[in-house]
This record gives C-alpha cells, structure tokens and sequence, in this order.
C-alpha cells in the first residue's frame, strides 16, 4: 500500500469510529482500535473485496464496524477522496448486521442511527444458527464461525450459500489451526476476551485452513485463501468464497 493510501486508511478510521461517540466512550475507544488495528478492513477495500455489491449480510456483526467503514468509504469517495490504485468504493444499497449480544445491536443502531432510519443499514439481535440471512449478493462472517459447534458452522455455511445470489461471494476470516503457535496465542486471546465480554464458552471450535476450503469447496464456492494478519501476531486467514454465476438460459 502506498504511504498516501495507507494515510487515507488512517483518516477513514477516525472518521468510521466518529459516529461511536454517541454511543458512549468504550463504543468509540473499541471502534478506532479495531477499525485501525484489524488488516481485514483496509484490505477489504484495497482489495475491492466488497466492490459492486448491492446487499450485504455481517453476521456477527458486533457494534457495527463494518457497517460503519463501508458507509465512511462510501462518503470519502462521493466527496472524491479515494486512492487512485484502489478499486471503486463498495456502495451497498443495504448492509444487514446480525449479532447475538443485544448491547452491540443497541451500539451500532445508535452510532449509525441516520444510515438505519434511511434504509441503508440495519441490525438485528439473533443468533446465526436460527436467524434469517434473507438474500444477498455478499456476506461477510469475520472472526465468529468458531464459537459454535462443526455441525452447527456447517450448518450456517449451507444457509449462507443459500441465501447468496448466483455469483455471490462469501467473506469469511478464520483462524488456521494448523499455524502452529500463531493460532495458539489468537485462539487463547480469542477466548479470554469473548468471555470477558459476556460469552459463556467452554471451548472453541476451529479448524485448519484446508478443512475449512475443503468445506466451502463441497458447498460449491470457489475459495481463495489470503493472510489477513499483518501487524498482528494472529494465524488469521480470509477465504474469500465465490458462487458460479448462473449458467446461460438458467435462472
Ligand atoms: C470476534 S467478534 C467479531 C466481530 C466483527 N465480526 C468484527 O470483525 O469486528 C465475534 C462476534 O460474533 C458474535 N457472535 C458469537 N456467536 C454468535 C452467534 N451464534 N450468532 C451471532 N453472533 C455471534 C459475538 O457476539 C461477537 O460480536
């Protein structure tokens, strides 16, 4: 990345956490930290992961981060500030969060309250093993598949496909289980801050990085594997899943 656009994704965090002030301090301080701390969202758009999607569904969305990172990049490039080598910013009609913790849903539906009340973003309490994905065109699952059961992630990858449109794409960050002591020091991070954070876990549920593409392979998504932890010392993989597009004369 170039320092001008490594620059522009400096000043994206600042102004994609702004709107956490009006949900409270810790909701602010967590929002830079994250948005600023975690590679996924800067890659997200050098990499034009998210370009051209129309409808997009975050489970396990959290306090809305990403919501709030597409939408500030949206508004950066309206206003003409966009790295000339990065591809076009996402322009989602509609982002859909979905999170079990109501206090993040509460979070996010205050700090993003003008993109919910204009139909641009909405959050819903629930758990991604019973809740809804509606249709979408991208679906984006960062850091949660691993809290529930195989059978059960399974499960939600199944319904995930179904719920994407021919040609649909499926971002999913997982932490590698066979990285060895990189994952070790994630997984065990992973666990002390979940449960710090009103989680009941006994245990996590992860998987190396080939059974995870092995998985998504006979669910009939094309996957690519990238590092997603530069800057961190996490074993942390974004696959980066795509459906066929519809075959001619079919619908
Ligand atoms: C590590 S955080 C990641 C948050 C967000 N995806 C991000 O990258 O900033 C995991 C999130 O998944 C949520 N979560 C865990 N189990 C869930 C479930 N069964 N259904 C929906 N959300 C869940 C947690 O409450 C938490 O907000």
């Amino acid at each position: 990345m170039t320092a001008a656009a490594a620059q522009f994704a400096r000043d994206l965090v600042l102004q994609a956490a702004a709107p956490y002030r009006q949900a409270g301090r810790y909701a602010w301080h967590f929002a830079r930290g994250k948005l600023g701390g975690d590679p996924a969202f800067a890659a997200l758009l050098a990499e034009g992961l998210l370009t051209g999607r129309q409808r997009i569904v975050d489970i396990g969305c959290g306090q809305g981060l990403l919501t709030a990172w597409l939408l500030a990049a949206q508004d950066a490039s309206r206003r003409g500030r966009w790295p000339a080598q990065w591809p076009a910013a996402p322009a989602p009609a509609h982002i859909h969060g979905i999170e079990l913790m109501q206090h993040d849903v509460d979070r996010a539906d205050r700090a993003l309250a003008p993109a919910v009340r204009d139909g641009r973003a909405s959050f819903t309490a629930g758990d991604m093993c019973a809740a809804d994905f509606g249709r979408a065109d991208a679906v984006v699952i960062l850091d949660v598949l691993h809290y529930v059961p195989i059978a059960a992630q399974d499960a939600v990858l199944a319904r995930v496909r179904d719920a994407l449109q021919p040609g649909g794409v499926l971002l999913l960050r997982i932490g590698d289980a066979g990285a060895g002591l990189p994952f070790r020091i994630s997984n065990w991070v992973d666990f002390v801050v979940t449960t710090l954070r009103g989680h009941r876990l006994t245990k996590l549920f992860c998987r190396p990085l080939a059974q995870w593409q092995a998985t998504l392979a006979a669910l009939g998504f094309t996957v690519q594997a990238q590092p997603m932890s530069d800057g961190t010392p996490f074993a942390n993989v974004m696959l980066v899943a795509h459906l066929p597009h519809a075959a001619a004369g079919k619908i």
